[in-house]
């Protein structure tokens, strides 16, 4: 992401912004002193407004997470039930001169519908909440030193308008960049790798340069190639160039030996450094990650860099669970780290554009991304959806996606719509052709797709347009065998399976009883848990979806599929099928809202990682006497054992389709002990003991060396035990947490999906043993103390520092520098 690796990064406040010497490029956050207003105010646009009162903050900031879960809120629980409705931000700021020079603002998203004035004059709108876009402030900007006022309108009131949780607000980064008037353009570079092999690749750089002096000017293109510890390792000159009064685009091409490749094991990742030069001086200066992959979809499955490689991918949404949609990188990268310890190897942004930091995170964490674009075209989901706003913006939405991440290694697909309702009629294969051609005008390189769920080619009108490189279809695993043969040549992917649900730590017996909620589109669930919660066997999931074994079993069985994405990787907020309200999250996902995985998790992990895995389960609470299922998912062993207290239950295998083991044991309080062996040798032990009363607090925090940066988050997981140390199963105590030090709760989660508790409260019940707080540092350094209290147990803390120092997150590969769904009617296309 260029702007990640540009120049000077400076923080902002609503004074200075450039300092004395303006560089070449000054890409400065733009993110604090804002002021919100939540509500309708027509004249906060213009600058004589008085925003005293309002509140102050600093973005990403959204608002629906800090509200009130209630029924009437007119997302609905299909959006989070939460409040959405109109904001305001305002922001005064000060620049020094700016002659010579551009000035831009850029946002990475804004839900939704957003409409700016800067000193009164309007700026433009973007109905579209997901997409980035900026504005040029230069002609209506205030001369140095004097104020300048900003004023943005946000207006999310037309409900219901998404079938899951939107956010609200301005919940992605802001940042402000000003450039010579001879600059690189917006998104304006283009790098690809058009002949990849061990000895060499050929690196082709297209530059969009913009001349606004007003004069033509001839300007030289230098083209510099650094490797991951910042070493020149190739570079290409173009003098001479006749810049008219315009944009122009210049080519290049760039050799490299021995170049290393960008993979999911080893995300190489090198900069592209892009200088222009007028009389040899300087104008723009512009970095591009670049990755030398080559990624190929087969008859028989994906090759990257000529290696077949299964695609293990989840969906995810981008809500971030109890910080709502306001993005957090760090909270983005524990989502990544939590899935690439599960073996996860790609990631469906569904169904619209990320943020971009994720694909920076993805890029240098190496995931493979497919990146999409729209839930619906002209046909709504909702009433009050983008397909309003479909006629009129989808072709620049769809440009202004493609060109922002078209230079991310991790990008390897894109998707043109999730499940859209042109599949059944002829307007599908106009669109199709027309959406497809637009991604392809600007990236030749890669494929693109749909996810469909129509598999008869005559009812499909996407798939009759003949132009996606490849077929996606969503759930029916049922029906892979005939895919080859309905549609002969070719290639395949599923862009859904399972959509199982499961509440963690839940389980409902016997295990291999499926509880199909609901059982079909006509009939409303009735028979569903008085509780809200769904099983943790895997033994749970709506009509349409199928267990997290059938679904994976059946891509596994279909080598002509590359790969699947699982519905989904995280709960989210909204969605929370298959319950009316109170639920408010789903239940889909592998892992629960608050981070904490499933059970499903280990299954994955056993399927998808080579290390030893042997998970147990369930806890081990029951009435005497009941019959309980023990489950094991295990891998790189033969044979699991299960002792019951010492004695032996038996030695079970798993079959050549099996993806567990179970026992089915009268239950007796004790000690549940698996051992997995190989070979007749022990690779693994895992136990599980009968838990007394809850006695005492247990406290981990996933990193306790912080970045004083105001942004950087501790997530701590919160256990309550019992005296001997057991996770108590179904412990609900009500956990109160108080922070000494430069730090806040910046949010709470139990994972839960129909608790009424609000994400911002500094305490939290812990549902079935657990719960979550989310810290964030200050911009002062030190040791922060987390405490947390529960009426009758031992108190705990956890102590973190802060530091100004840079520290190294997670197990991360180096840093460069730098509709309504309720009930059991279902409103997408599926038949
Ligand atoms: C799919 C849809 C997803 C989600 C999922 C739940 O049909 O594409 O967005 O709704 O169903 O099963």
């Amino acid at each position: 992401m260029p702007r990640l690796l540009l120049c000077l990064l400076l923080l902002l406040s609503s004074q200075s912004i450039f300092g004395a010497q303006p560089g070449t490029r000054v890409v400065a956050d733009f993110n604090q002193g804002w002021k919100f207003y939540l509500g309708d105010e027509a004249s906060a646009k213009e600058v004589a407004f008085n925003d005293a009162a309002w509140r102050k903050l600093t973005l990403p900031h959204d608002w629906s997470i800090e509200g009130k879960f209630d029924e009437k809120n007119p997302a609905k629980p299909e959006g989070g039930g939460l409040p959405t409705g109109t904001g305001w931000y305002r922001k005064t700021f000060t620049l020094p001169a700016t002659a010579g020079r551009n000035v831009f603002i850029e946002f990475d998203g804004v839900y939704k519908r957003s409409e700016m004035w800067l000193n009164g004059h309007s700026l433009g709108q973007r109905p579209n909440g997901y997409i980035s876009f900026r504005y040029e402030l230069t002609r209506y900007l205030q001369p140095a030193g004097k104020p300048n006022v900003l004023a943005v309108r946000v207006d999310n009131s037309a409900q219901p308008d998404s079938r899951w949780y939107t956010g609200s607000g301005i919940y992605r980064n802001v940042r402000l960049v000003t450039t010579h008037q001879v600059a690189v353009d917006e998104w304006g570079t283009f790098v690809s790798t058009p002949a990849v092999s061990a000895q060499t690749a050929t690196v082709a750089v297209q530059t969009q340069l913009r001349n606004a002096t007003g004069a033509p000017k001839t300007v030289t293109l230098q083209t510099v190639l650094l490797d991951q510890s910042g070493r020149e390792v190739a570079r290409q000159l173009t003098p001479g160039m006749k810049l008219a009064n315009a944009s122009a685009t210049v080519s290049q091409k760039l050799t490299l030996k021995n170049p290393q490749l960008w993979s999911v094991a080893k995300p190489y990742l090198y900069r592209v450094k892009t200088t222009v030069l007028t009389d040899q001086k300087p104008e723009d200066e512009y970095e591009t990650p670049l990755g030398i992959r080559t990624c190929e979809f087969a008859q028989t499955g994906f090759l990257l860099n000529g290696q077949p490689l299964r695609i293990q991918g989840v969906c995810q949404h981008h809500d971030l669970g109890a910080l709502g949609a306001a993005v957090n990188v760090r909270a983005m990268e524990r989502q990544l780290e939590i899935l690439k310890t599960m073996g996860c190897n790609a990631i469906r942004t569904a169904h619209n554009p990320p943020a971009p930091e994720l694909l920076d995170l993805c890029d240098r964490m190496g995931f493979l991304v497919l990146d999409e674009a729209f839930d619906m075209w002209q046909r709504k989901k909702n009433g009050q959806d983008y397909h309003l706003d479909f006629k009129q913006w989808h072709q620049r939405d769809l440009e202004d996606q493609i060109r922002r991440d078209r230079n991310h290694p991790s990008v390897f697909l894109w998707s043109i719509g999730n499940e859209i309702r042109e599949q059944f009629d002829s307007t599908g294969t106009r669109l199709t052709r027309e959406l497809t051609a637009t991604v392809k005008r600007l990236d030749p390189t890669r494929p693109v797709t749909s996810a469909l769920t129509e598999q008869e080619p005559a009812k499909n009108f996407i798939s009759q347009a003949s132009v996606l490189d490849l077929l996606s279809f969503n759930y029916k695993h049922a029906e892979y065998p005939k895919l080859p043969t309905s549609f002969p040549n070719q290639k395949f992917l599923a862009t859904e399976i399972a959509a199982a649900f499961e509440t963690r730590g839940h389980y409902d017996l016997p295990s291999d009883s499926m509880r199909i909620w609901p059982k079909d589109g006509k009939t409303k669930l009735t028979t569903g848990n008085p509780d809200f919660t769904a099983s943790s066997y895997d033994n749970a999931a709506p009509y349409w979806g199928a267990t997290h074994q059938a679904a994976w079993r059946a891509v596994k069985n279909s080598p002509f599929i590359s790969g699947a994405f699982v519905w989904s990787g995280f709960d989210y907020l909204g969605e929370p099928l298959p319950y009316p309200w109170p639920a408010r999250s789903s239940y889909f996902g592998v892992i629960d809202l608050a981070g904490f995985p499933k059970d499903a998790y280990y299954l994955y992990q056993s399927e998808w990682t080579t290390k030893p895995v042997l998970h147990l389960l369930p806890h081990w609470n029951w009435r005497p006497g009941q019959i309980v299922d023990v489950w094991a998912y295990y891998s790189q062993a033969d044979e699991v054992e299960l002792f019951l207290s010492g004695k032996s239950l038996g030695i079970k295998k798993k079959g050549a389709d099996d993806l567990h083991v179970m026992w089915r044991v009268p239950y007796a309080p004790g000690t549940l002990q698996a051992i997995s062996r190989k070979a007749g040798q022990t690779v693994l032990t895992s136990t599980v003991e009968t838990a007394g009363p809850a006695a005492k607090i247990e406290l981990t925090a996933d990193r306790s060396k912080l970045r004083a940066d105001a942004k950087d988050l501790s997530f701590i997981t919160v256990r309550v035990l019992d005296a001997a140390g057991n996770l108590v199963p179904d412990a609900a105590n009500l956990v109160k947490f108080s922070v000494s030090g430069p730090g806040f709760v910046a949010g709470v989660d139990n994972g839960y999906q129909a608790s009424m508790e609000s994400f911002k409260a500094p305490e939290r019940k812990a549902y079935n043993g657990m719960c979550l707080a989310i810290i964030q540092t200050k911009e002062q350094a030190g040791a922060i103390t987390v405490r947390a209290e529960a009426e009758g147990l031992e108190a705990a803390s956890v102590m973190l520092s802060s530091t100004n120092m840079t520290v190294q997150t997670g197990n991360l590969t180096p840093r460069p520098p730098l509709p309504r769904r309720g009930g059991a009617k279902r409103q997408t296309a599926r038949n």
